[in-house]
């Protein structure tokens, strides 16, 4: 079998099974699995393939076919300019996250304490702390094997030193609040519609990062009410991922946090994306 009527055949049997940029994955995969980059794909398309370069292709196919997105079949992902690995334990990093790093950049707080929770593959903690080298990071998670994978990334890419990984649940342990910025990008997609959800996004995404709850809302609701019981010892900036529709709701539970200064971003298809708050310093009295 020629490189070319292996790309027809298979794009063909994934635009039926609903995978419209069916080409662009043929050619990442023959790429990664099969190690021919794109330009020789292109000059060489007649090249006839092995037996065993066959074999190793079309599992990948069959398997991109079943709805197994490219990320879990090559278990790694990329997140802005760095590798991550991955595996069925770990949330798959998304790009509109990416923006979540540009924005913080954008603050110009020069942050020296970061405090990630629920970091799943470590991707934000990792790219802020491959920005700010100065920068100490918190990053937690529930999930202890997401949290191992998170450790193996930050050391992948230099920055193991800087970040201290905690497995617990939201705010529990924390006491004081000594961090300059705190960053949540929480499990938020309602319970009733993760049936309706991709199969790439419901059959491979751990169910724990992406129920949120009958209104979606749990985490945030947890998160912030734990904020309400925490005293801080510097002003903090409390940045969240949104779903698209949760401005309003989020907002309001900021507010009766006592979270000023709130701010919605948007992403770059103008949907609500991040919400940003400040938290003040808290004043005890001496009584
Ligand atoms: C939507 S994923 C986000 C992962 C990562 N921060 C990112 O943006 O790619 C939500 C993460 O929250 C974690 N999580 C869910 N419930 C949690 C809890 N009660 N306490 C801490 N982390 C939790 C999940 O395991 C998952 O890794």
């Amino acid at each position: 079998m020629t490189l070319k009527s292996l790309v027809h055949l298979y794009v063909k049997k994934l635009n039926k099974a609903g995978i419209a940029s069916a080409q662009k994955e043929i050619r990442l995969l023959i790429r990664e699995i099969i190690g021919i980059n794109l330009e020789n794909q292109i000059i060489d398309e007649d090249l006839l393939l092995s037996k065993n370069q066959k074999i190793l292709i079309q599992e990948a196919l069959n398997r991109r076919l079943n709805r197994e997105p490219i990320n879990r079949i090559l278990n790694k992902t990329t997140f802005r300019d760095f590798e991550l690995s991955l595996n069925r334990n770990t949330f798959a990093p998304r790009k509109e996250t990416e923006l979540l790093i540009d924005i913080i950049i954008n603050l110009n707080l020069e942050p020296n304490k970061i405090l990630e929770l629920g970091t799943g593959s470590g991707a934000i903690s990792i790219a802020l702390m491959r920005i700010f080298p100065k920068c100490e990071c918190i990053s937690t998670d529930i999930n202890q094997i997401s949290l191992k994978t998170a450790n193996q990334n930050a050391r992948k890419n230099n920055v193991l030193k800087q970040i201290n990984f905690i497995c617990c649940n939201w705010l529990d342990i924390f006491v004081n609040f000594d961090f300059n910025v705190i960053i949540a990008n929480p499990p938020y997609i309602k319970s009733e519609v993760i049936e309706s959800l991709d199969p790439e996004v419901k059959c491979y995404d751990p169910i724990i990062s992406l129920d949120g709850g009958k209104y979606g809302l749990d985490s945030y609701k947890k998160i912030i009410l734990g904020f309400v019981q925490k005293r801080f010892i510097n002003n903090s900036v409390i940045i969240f991922e949104i779903g698209h529709d949760q401005a309003e709701e989020v907002k309001n539970l900021m507010k009766e946090a006592k979270i000023m200064k709130i701010k919605v971003f948007r992403d770059y298809s103008n949907q609500a994306r991040f919400i940003l708050g400040v938290k003040k310093k808290t004043v005890f009295s001496d009584k």
